[in-house]
């Protein structure tokens, strides 16, 4: 098992990265659980394939689950579902001192941790992430958030977990297209500042997804590492650093918005078209060698993830795409600060972009 810590200010906590950590979920959480009933928020999916799992662990050690078993997908992160959870949380006496359980993947992390984040003005909860994305990305970090009618992420509070278990078994019942889409976020820790991570992606991204344990682990591990120390440096994203994990995000929002936030595009794969935008982008600025950016597109498409935006059947142009990126979270005093590249492994911020150049690349794009 990896161990990674997260040296935050006040409240430093650990992510372990293994194999079985959810059968052993009692001794994992040492001490933490207080009580002998455990309040557990999931989705239907991860409740069908890994509840009794998680229910004999907190049996065997004295405990009970009290389950809160929400419907799959980005739905529930909803006003409805917080008011209706931090209720039920409240039903189930929960005090400040106790700590909450999340087990899924970014759509329950991010509900539970902003639940807990406001229920009593803050009590504990433990990341159990069971989608790739969320054990190399949601869970770590303290990002909390629901959407509105207005976006996704609006609404939401900085709140770290107490402790995060990334359990490699469950990845083994995750639809390939979620764990591909996973994989998106795995490749931009090396695009962002780690050319041998990149590198190493290259060699071994295909084995590790197929399920080689060991590659698994070191992937996870790898990337837990790299959010860990830009958590570190800039926790509340203020000075920089953190927003480097964007890279492909704002291309990704727009792809995500024009597709409706829908099944016909994952996060992910938002992410992993953005990445390469973001690379294309760069060079038609002048900033990455082209070959560097085809290397990237290259590497995306072999994987098995979209890489093309042509290829998505998309009825507008990029005016229509780059319209979405207004409503950019991220905007700030009118501009939309953009994560580019001069290098694999190294992703910087810039300010200067202007919505009608992004449209007529956009454009280039669409047109394949
Ligand atoms: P998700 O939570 O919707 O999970 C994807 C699908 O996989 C769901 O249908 C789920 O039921 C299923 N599933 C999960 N684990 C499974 C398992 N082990 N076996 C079988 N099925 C399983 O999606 P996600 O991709 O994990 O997370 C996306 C969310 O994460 C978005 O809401 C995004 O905004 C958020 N996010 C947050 C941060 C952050 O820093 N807080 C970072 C990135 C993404
Ligand atoms: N996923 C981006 C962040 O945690 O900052």
């Amino acid at each position: 098992m990896a161990v990674i810590p997260v040296d935050v200010a006040g409240a430093p906590y650990e992510v372990r990265v293994g194999s079985g950590l959810l059968a052993t979920l009692v001794e994992q959480c040492r001490g933490k659980l207080r009580k002998r009933r455990v309040p557990i928020i999931t989705d239907a999916h991860v409740h069908r394939a890994w509840g009794t799992v998680a229910e004999n662990a907190l049996h065997d050690s004295g405990h009970e689950a009290a389950w809160r078993i929400l419907p799959p997908g980005e739905a529930s992160k909803s006003w409805d579902q917080l008011c209706a959870t931090t209720d039920w949380l409240l039903g189930e006496g929960v005090e400040r001192g106790d700590h909450i359980i999340a087990l899924g993947g970014g759509v329950i992390g991010d509900l539970t941790g902003f639940a807990a984040a406001i229920l009593k003005r803050g009590c504990g909860f433990i990341q159990v992430p069971t989608t790739l994305l969320a054990q190399v990305d949601s869970s770590v970090g303290g990002k909390t958030a629901i959407n509105t009618a207005a976006g996704k992420n609006l609404v939401g509070a900085f709140h770290q977990p107490a402790l995060v278990l990334a359990d490699l078994a469950v990845l083994d019942t995750l639809p390939r297209r979620e764990l591909l889409a996973g994989y998106a976020e795995v490749v931009k820790y090396g695009l962002i500042g780690d050319a041998g991570f990149f590198a190493w992606c290259d060699a071994n991204a295909a084995a590790m997804i197929a399920g080689d344990p060991a590659l698994r682990e070191y992937a996870v591990a790898h990337s837990v590492a790299a959010k860990a120390r830009i958590v570190k440096e800039d926790e509340r994203e203020t000075t920089g650093q953190r927003a480097l994990l964007n890279l492909g995000h704002t291309f990704g929002h727009a792809l995500e918005a024009q597709t409706g936030f829908s099944d016909r595009l994952l996060h992910g794969e938002g992410v992993a078209l953005g990445m390469v935008l973001a690379a294309r982008f760069s060079a038609a600025r002048g900033l990455l060698p082209r070959a560097s950016a085809d290397h990237v597109a290259r590497h995306i498409a072999a994987i098995g993830l979209p890489s093309e935006i042509s290829a998505l059947g998309l009825n507008c142009d990029g005016q229509a795409l780059a319209a979405h990126m207004l409503h950019d979270k991220k905007m700030d005093a009118g501009t939309l600060p953009f994560i580019l590249l001069n290098g694999i492994g190294n992703a910087f911020l810039v300010r200067d972009v202007a919505l009608a150049e992004v449209a007529r690349f956009l454009d280039e794009q669409l047109r394949g």
